[in-house]
């Protein structure tokens, strides 16, 4: 199985417009062939460029996509921090989204009700996983510690197999988050990380190039069964991978 494909662009525009291409594309292949796409949408501030462009460019499938979330903060919908909030100013608020096709993690819930919701949520959605939901397309971030949708190094989530969806204790924001497993982001047919910044080189150079364990770079753990994972990233994060890029 071929490891993960790197696609270094120019900058963070370029990256959102490249990804928001990446989308579309899919997005009708899987409608076209399926009758739906299934997307898990990643939080944090990088994919907003995307989803705005998502919003602006070419039209997708709206009817026949399903928007789902890959983590939360344990937060309401309506809190500056909110995954859902950043999504709906972006792109799932637009006229053109019907609202009962945007699945939200409940995040003002108590993370452990939170986390069985969800799941709950995702096992009406795919009524027919025997395993674990495989998603058409899951877009991940990658934070600067080596940590992606919200499995932080060394938190209890990284040893979740059976849970879909799992509340995870971070240790240095003193807080749950409400997260995917790992079991989940690896049935995906397709993975998609964007990576912009240069406070992301180290990270993804461990993840690319170094052997470290999943425990201390979580991201290095995201490997679908499918082989299909892309990382577009910008020359500014690209920086520590050298020349061979
Ligand atoms: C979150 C994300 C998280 C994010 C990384 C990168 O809820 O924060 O899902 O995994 O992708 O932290 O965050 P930035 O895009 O803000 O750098």
């Amino acid at each position: 199985m071929a490891g993960p494909q790197l696609r270094v662009l120019e900058s963070r525009d370029a990256v959102a417009r490249t990804a928001a291409q990446w989308v579309h594309d899919r997005a009708w292949a899987a409608a076209n062939a399926r009758g739906r796409f299934t997307l898990a949408l990643s939080g944090g501030t990088t994919p907003r460029a995307l989803y705005q462009q998502m919003a602006a460019g070419p039209r997708l499938p709206w009817d026949r996509t399903v928007f789902c979330f890959g983590d939360e903060r344990n937060v309401p919908p309506d809190d500056p921090e909110s995954n859902a909030r950043m999504a709906r100013e972006a792109l799932t608020g637009q006229p053109f989204v019907n609202q009962s096709s945007v699945h939200r993690i409940r995040g003002e819930l108590p993370a452990a009700e939170a986390a069985t919701d969800y799941e709950q949520t995702l096992r009406r959605l795919f009524p027919g996983a025997t395993s674990f939901p495989g998603f058409d397309l899951v877009l991940l971030g990658l934070g600067p510690d080596g940590h992606t949708a919200s499995l932080f190094p060394h938190s209890p989530a990284l040893d979740e197999r059976a849970a879909w969806v799992a509340a995870n204790w971070v240790e240095k924001f003193g807080t749950h988050r409400i997260t995917l497993t790992f079991p989940v982001l690896n049935a995906a047919a397709e993975v998609l990380f964007l990576v912009t910044g240069d406070d992301k080189a180290w990270a993804l150079r461990e993840v690319l190039r170094g052997s470290a364990p999943v425990a201390e770079i979580p991201a290095r753990g995201v490997a679908p069964a499918s082989g299909r994972v892309t990382f577009l990233v910008d020359r500014a994060a690209a920086a520590g991978l050298g020349q061979s890029t």
